[in-house]
C-alpha cells in the first residue's frame, strides 16, 4: 500500500486553469459581479444551468464548483446527481443546516430558499457533470496534514470503504458520496459534525443517520489521519 504514499503523482498540481478560476471566484466574491465568472470561466457554456449557478451559487462555491475554503463552501463539481439532490432537499426541508451548532449549514440553508425546485434539479444534474476540481494549495489540508499519519488513516479507512468505495468514489445505492477530490478541510469538518451529532441526528435525515452510526466509535483525534488518507484517494483510479 505504501506505493501510493511514494507516488510522485501525489504532489499537488496547481493548474493554470484552476488558478484562473480561483481568481475569478475571488473577484466575483469581492465585486459581486457574477457575470464576470461566466465570461471568464475556462469552458463557459451559455447554458441555463451555468447561468443559474453563476447567479445563485458561484459566489461561494467558486466559478467551476471547486469550493472556497475562505467561506467554508465545499467543492460541488463531480458529486453525484443523487447525492446533490438529497443534500439540496435536506437544506430545503431543514434537516440539514438546522442544528444550532451547524454554523456553516445555517449559512447554506437560506441560499436555496428562493430557488425554484426545477432550477435546483437542473443545478444538481449540471454540477454532477462537471469535472472534479484539481487539488490546489488552498483546498489541500494544510494544517490538517501537519503531523498526521496517512498510513494509519488508510487502516482506519477500511471501515469507510464498505460504503464510500476503496478509492473514495462513492456509492449511490448506499447514499454514500464521493470523498476523493473533496477538500480535506471540508471532509474533516463534516466528520467532526457527524461524530458530534451536529449533522445526521435530525429524525428526517435517514442517510445522515447511517453515516453517523458508522462513525459513532471514531475518536475526533482520528480525523486528521483519516483525512490525510482520503486526500490521497483523489490520485487513484476508481477500482484500483
Ligand atoms: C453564502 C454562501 C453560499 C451560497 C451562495 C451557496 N452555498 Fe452551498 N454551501 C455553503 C456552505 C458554507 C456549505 C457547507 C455547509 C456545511 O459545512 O455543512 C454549503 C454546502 C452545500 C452543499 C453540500 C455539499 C456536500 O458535499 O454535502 C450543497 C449541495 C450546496 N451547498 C449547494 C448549493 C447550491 C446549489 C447553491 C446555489 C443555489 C449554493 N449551495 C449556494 C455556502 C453557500
Ligand atoms: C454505512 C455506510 C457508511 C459508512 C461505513 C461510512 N459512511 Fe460516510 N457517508 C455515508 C452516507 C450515506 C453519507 C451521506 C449522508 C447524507 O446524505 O447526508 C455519508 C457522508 C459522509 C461525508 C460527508 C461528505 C460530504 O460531501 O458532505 C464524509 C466526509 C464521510 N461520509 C466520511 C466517511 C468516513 C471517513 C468513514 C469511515 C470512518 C465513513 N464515512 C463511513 C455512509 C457511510
Amino acid at each position: 500500500m505504501s506505493r501510493f504514499l511514494l507516488s510522485p503523482a501525489l504532489v499537488p498540481v496547481r493548474s493554470a486553469a484552476l488558478a484562473r478560476a480561483g481568481a475569478v471566484a475571488v473577484a466575483t466574491l469581492l465585486t459581486g459581479a457574477t457575470a464576470q465568472g461566466a465570461a471568464q470561466a475556462p469552458d463557459a457554456t451559455p447554458s441555463a444551468a451555468r447561468a443559474l449557478y453563476v447567479a445563485d451559487c458561484a459566489s461561494c462555491h467558486g466559478a467551476d464548483g471547486q469550493g472556497n475554503p475562505r467561506i467554508d463552501a465545499p467543492g460541488l463539481a463531480g458529486l453525484s446527481a443523487a447525492y446533490l439532490a438529497r443534500q439540496i432537499d435536506g437544506f430545503r426541508r431543514g434537516y440539514r443546516g438546522r442544528h444550532p451548532e451547524d454554523v456553516e449549514g445555517m449559512e447554506m440553508r437560506p441560499m436555496i430558499e428562493g430557488v425554484a425546485d426545477e432550477d435546483l434539479a437542473t443545478l444538481g444534474a449540471w454540477l454532477a457533470s462537471l469535472p472534479l476540481p484539481q487539488p490546489s494549495g488552498d483546498a489541500a489540508t494544510g494544517a490538517e496534514a501537519t503531523g498526521s499519519d496517512p498510513a494509519r488513516g488508510e487502516t482506519l479507512y477500511t471501515a469507510c470503504a464498505v460504503c464510500h468505495g476503496r478509492s473514495g468514489e462513492g456509492n449511490d445505492a448506499l447514499g454514500a458520496p464521493r470523498l476523493a477530490g473533496q477538500a480535506g478541510w471540508y471532509t474533516a469538518r463534516q466528520l467532526r459534525k457527524f461524530i458530534a451529532g451536529v449533522r445526521g441526528s435530525d429524525p428526517d435525515d435517514t442517510s445522515g443517520a447511517s453515516m453517523r452510526a458508522s462513525v459513532a466509535d471514531l475518536d475526533p483525534r482520528d480525523v486528521p489521519d483519516l483525512v490525510a488518507w482520503v486526500e490521497m484517494l483523489r490520485q487513484r483510479d476508481p477500482g484500483e
